[in-house]
């Protein structure tokens, strides 16, 4: 079954957030003076259960979607992880399962993940200078031992893309030699332009670095040609480095923005259905599933409704919409990206 949007956008990705917490405090996503020791995380028992998440799956599997993201906060401060992972991959319909993390805790996870049903890992990484990424991690984590952690996913077989969120004046001069390391590596780079999610990220036009200037930046260097998406809807546009089968991606919800084909809906780690990532608002799903009890049947046609009535494109509208300060967005690390 297909559900469309009111722009006849498909239902197709699924991204769950199975945790608000997190282990670093990236300046552009959760700043440590915002997200501080008093900062009101999820108590544990707002938090979906693996049997709620597992029955939204299978719901959503019903009305089209193929593909499972788990984000967080970072996903990994969840316990019993790949227990969840295992009941996704038995759900019928599902033929993707991806998670993306800061990487911290792959090397002790990778395994059991990867035996559990989890295909792809997408890991935030910004920088190799150990100074530049712990600053920009806000905890001055060791960016050694998560290049540890990478290495040990990618001998588990895990399929490894790297997130390189690229802020100008901090780590731009990182640009070319986390693209060797990943050419070496075998590992697929993202770049992906800063964006203005969230209320507490000190966003501004002149932190952005375009895609178009990282390409030309890269190619000097290293030549490359355009691929083809693999599917309609893909978020980075890719390149192949010329003669080989390694390839890079852009992420250009800024200067290039993929609203018109987005089929993307988000679940967040408490149970809200979100159709946007810079949404104001989200749907409670729990409350229909722990209070009303709602049926399978109901659930699905009150789903259904809420993508047929869907019309968010925030990057195509971003001029506009970021004049409304008024409006509260979600944070990044509640909605997992
Ligand atoms: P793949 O399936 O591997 O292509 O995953 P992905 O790139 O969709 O997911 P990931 O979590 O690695 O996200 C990479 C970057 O793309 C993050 O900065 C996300 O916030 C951003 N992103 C993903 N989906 C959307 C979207 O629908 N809109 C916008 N504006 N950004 C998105
Ligand atoms: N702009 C762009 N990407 C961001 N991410 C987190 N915050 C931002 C932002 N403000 C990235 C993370 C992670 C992915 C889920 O989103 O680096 O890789
Ligand atoms: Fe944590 Fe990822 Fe946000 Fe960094 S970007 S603070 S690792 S959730
Ligand atoms: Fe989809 Fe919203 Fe991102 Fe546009 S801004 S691509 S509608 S999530």
């Amino acid at each position: 079954m297909t559900i469309n949007d009111t722009f006849n956008r498909p239902l197709r990705d699924l991204r769950i957030s199975v945790m608000d917490q997190c282990n670093l405090r990236c300046t552009y996503c959760m700043p440590k003076e915002v997200f501080g020791a008093d900062y009101a995380f999820l108590p544990p028992e707002k938090l979906l259960t693996f049997d709620e998440v597992a029955r939204l799956v299978q719901i959503f599997s019903s009305l089209g979607v193929k593909k499972i993201r788990m984000t967080g906060g970072e996903p990994l401060l969840r316990k019993n992880l790949p227990q969840l992972v295992r009941r996704i991959f038995n759900i019928e319909g599902i033929e993707d399962i991806a998670m993306t993390t800061n990487g911290i805790l792959l090397g002790t996870y990778a395994k059991q993940l990867k035996e559990a049903g989890l295909n792809r890992i997408n890991v935030s990484l910004d920088s190799l200078e150990p100074l530049i990424y712990g600053k920009m991690n806000g905890r001055n984590f060791p960016v050694a031992r998560v290049l540890d952690s990478i290495d040990q996913a990618a001998s588990t077989g895990l399929h490894i893309k790297i997130n390189m969120v690229v802020q100008r004046g901090v780590n731009d001069g990182d640009i070319v030699p986390l693209a060797k390391y990943c050419f070496e590596k075998g590992y697929t780079l993202r770049f992906i332009e800063f964006m203005d999610v969230g209320n507490t990220n000190g966003w501004n036009m002149e932190k952005v670095v375009p895609s178009k200037e990282i390409l030309d930046l890269l190619q000097e260097v290293m030549p490359l040609e355009p691929v083809d998406p693999d599917y309609i809807g893909e978020v980075a546009k890719r390149y192949r480095y010329i003669g080989t089968n390694k390839e890079v991606g852009f992420i250009s919800s800024i200067t290039e923005s993929f609203c018109s084909t987005c089929n993307r809906a988000r679940i967040s780690a408490d149970g809200k259905l979100f159709t946007c990532l810079f949404a104001t608002q989200g749907t409670d799903l729990v409350s229909l599933i722990r209070s009303r009890k709602l049926k399978d049947e109901v659930l699905t046609q009150f789903i259904s409704n809420v993508w047929n009535n869907r019309d968010d494109r925030y990057s195509d509208q971003r001029a506009k919409l970021s004049k409304e300060p008024s409006k509260k967005k979600i944070e990044m690390s509640y909605i997992g990206g």
